[in-house]
């Protein structure tokens, strides 16, 4: 694999809500997004898609596999986005208020907080680091793969090819209309973030 695009789910309810976790569905914003995708990567020929196995992820890259003619969409479990465990589906504000010392020790120490029940960064990685580790040995020799992830999944995935301060990890930016665009190899490493 020489280039990797990395690319978050468009916008889902949830996103709208500012709940977490989940399996909800693209909005229609979303859906225009996916289309902006694959209209955008209409020349390029990417012969292997992953995605996690939430329907936000799969849905963003329906449009992309069926332009592309010979593309291969696989859903990863690995991929998916964090465990929030008794978090899951609530917003930021309820958990501030509702699970206050939840809200104040992920604040605290973000990467290694682990949810009750769920998990943290610092477990993610191993996880995220199989997915990979999977996604490129299905791929092969291609030029190009594209990974359709969450929030937190693609910035470990960022955190795998360049390095990162463990602190500074889970503060990645990671917004929906762009992408990634990494290339790692022995002699070249370059990581630019384009809108599609
Ligand atoms: O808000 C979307 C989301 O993907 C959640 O499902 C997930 O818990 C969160 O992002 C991860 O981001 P953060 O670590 O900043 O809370």
């Amino acid at each position: 694999v020489k280039n990797l695009f990395l690319v978050r789910h468009g916008e889902s309810y949830f996103n709208l809500e500012n709940r977490i976790g989940g399996d909800s569905e693209l909005t229609p914003n979303g859906w225009a997004q996916a289309q902006a995708l694959a209209a955008h990567f209409k020349q390029t020929n990417i012969p292997n898609i992953y995605t996690s196995t939430k329907k936000r992820t799969v849905q963003t890259a329906r449009p992309i596999s069926e332009m592309q003619k010979n593309a291969q969409v696989m859903q990863l479990k690995e991929f998916n986005e964090i465990n929030a465990g008794t978090c899951e589906y609530m917003s930021y504000d309820e958990i501030r208020r509702e699970k206050p010392e939840v809200f104040y020790s992920r604040t605290k120490d973000k990467y290694n907080y682990i949810y009750p029940e769920g998990e943290g960064y610092v477990t993610l990685k191993h996880r995220v680091d199989r997915g990979l580790k999977k996604a490129i040995y299905l791929s092969g020799n291609a030029t190009y793969i594209m990974i359709i992830g969450h929030q937190a999944v693609n910035r470990m995935i960022l955190a795998h090819f360049l390095y990162r301060r463990k602190e500074d990890v889970p503060y990645i930016y990671t917004p929906q209309d762009r992408y990634f665009h990494i290339v790692s190899t022995q002699s070249k490493k370059l990581f630019e973030l384009k809108r599609y």
